[in-house]
């Protein structure tokens, strides 16, 4: 384990912040998280974990010791008739993983295709796009418990996954995650509810075909991150109480909605921001997407207080026009190295 001074870290997360870490490290095997601990005590700084760099806001200035969690394998753990049990490091690519496990004809995880980042960030979020989240699939995540200095394992149950959430999200610096163990099928069940998803697929109805039309329509609305940097979806479709959508559908009847459990209604964020009029509209040098309004971009070295600038800015208009409070997803760091919550 070999810790690196004053490292940049503006190719190692998808918006391009320019961000220097005072300390880094490389963690290749689920004991060097251990001795990085270590260090980070004795020399008396905090540990930031970072995985695909696609779903972070970082400061310019880091004071701490930056994991950077690179653990490989995917080991087959158990299979019976209809299901198979993978273990997957942590620093496996998600997208390659996808890609694996339609070759292996493992079926589930074709509708998240193209998710950037790597497998140990995506229960954290709990990964979710065209009608799947990663959660249906997960059996299990094994972490290092920084609060009872211990390796565990959790069960999928267990990390409470709901919409862009989980245990991860409630305990934000205890858990770091340093493999994910998925049950997958091996009797393909194509999820085909989402939009025009069912009309691209057509009849041809396989696994691999299903994976390359969510491909398709990913790569027709969202930007490349290596051309446009950005970390996907930036705020959280809004869910809201039945009452409150009534009042908003009643000025707004076009507005779309997805209806949730207990009676709640989810609403897209995309087309509140898109009717604000910030869908292709940049304050200085970041802005909304031109054909995604909920993707926000770095058009040339924005640092997060740009970044800030301009969300605060469409955060206000969306509340002024609508009354609804956006919530950015992309998790925030501090100067310290800590997860702070995003202020309203
Ligand atoms: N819309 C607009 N204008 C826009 C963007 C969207 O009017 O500029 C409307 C669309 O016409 C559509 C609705 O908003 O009626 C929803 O748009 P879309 O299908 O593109 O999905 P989304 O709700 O914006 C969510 C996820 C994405 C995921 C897609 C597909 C969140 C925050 N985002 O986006 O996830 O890929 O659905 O399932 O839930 C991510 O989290 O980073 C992400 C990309």
């Amino acid at each position: 384990m070999q810790v690196q001074a004053q490292v940049q870290l503006k190719n190692l997360n998808t918006l391009n912040l320019s961000a220097i870490a005072s300390h880094y490290v490389q963690i290749n095997h689920p004991d060097d998280v251990i001795e990085a601990l270590n260090f980070a005590e004795q020399h008396n700084l905090n540990a930031l974990i970072l995985s695909g760099g696609s779903n972070v806001l970082l400061p310019q200035q880091i004071q701490a010791l930056v994991l950077h969690l690179n653990i490989q394998g995917i080991n087959v753990l158990a299979e019976d008739e209809n299901t198979i049990t993978v273990k997957v490091g942590a620093g496996q690519v998600w997208h390659d993983f996808v890609l694996y496990s339609t070759q292996q004809q493992w079926f589930g995880l074709q509708n998240l295709a193209l998710i950037p980042g790597l497998v140990g960030a995506s229960p954290v979020q709990n990964i979710g796009a065209y009608g799947v989240e990663v959660g249906e699939f997960i059996d299990s995540v094994q972490v290092y418990d920084r609060q009872l200095k211990v390796f565990d394992s959790i069960s999928g149950s267990d990390c409470h996954f709901a919409y862009r959430h989980s245990i991860f999200k409630d305990y934000p610096n205890r858990y770091i995650i340093v493999s994910v163990t998925f049950k997958l099928l091996k009797k393909a069940d194509l999820k085909l509810s989402y939009g025009d998803l069912k009309q691209a697929v057509g009849e041809e109805f396989t696994a691999e075909n299903l994976q390359n039309q969510v491909i398709h329509i990913r790569q027709s609305k969202l930007p490349d991150p290596k051309e446009f940097p950005n970390v996907g979806s930036f705020f959280k479709n809004p869910i809201l109480t039945e009452a409150e959508f009534g009042k908003i559908a009643q000025h707004f009847p076009n507005i779309p909605h997805y209806p949730q459990a207990h009676s709640n209604v989810k609403v897209a964020a995309g087309w509140l921001i898109d009717q604000t009029g910030w869908k292709g509209k940049q304050l200085g040098s970041v802005g909304m997407f031109d054909k995604q309004a909920l993707v926000l971009v770095n058009y040339a070295d924005a640092t997060l207080a740009d970044v800030k600038n301009t969300y605060q800015t469409v955060q206000s208009d969306v509340k002024q026009k609508f009354n609804i409070q956006l919530e950015p997803e992309p998790v925030l760091y501090s100067e310290q190295g800590l997860i702070q919550a995003h202020h309203v």
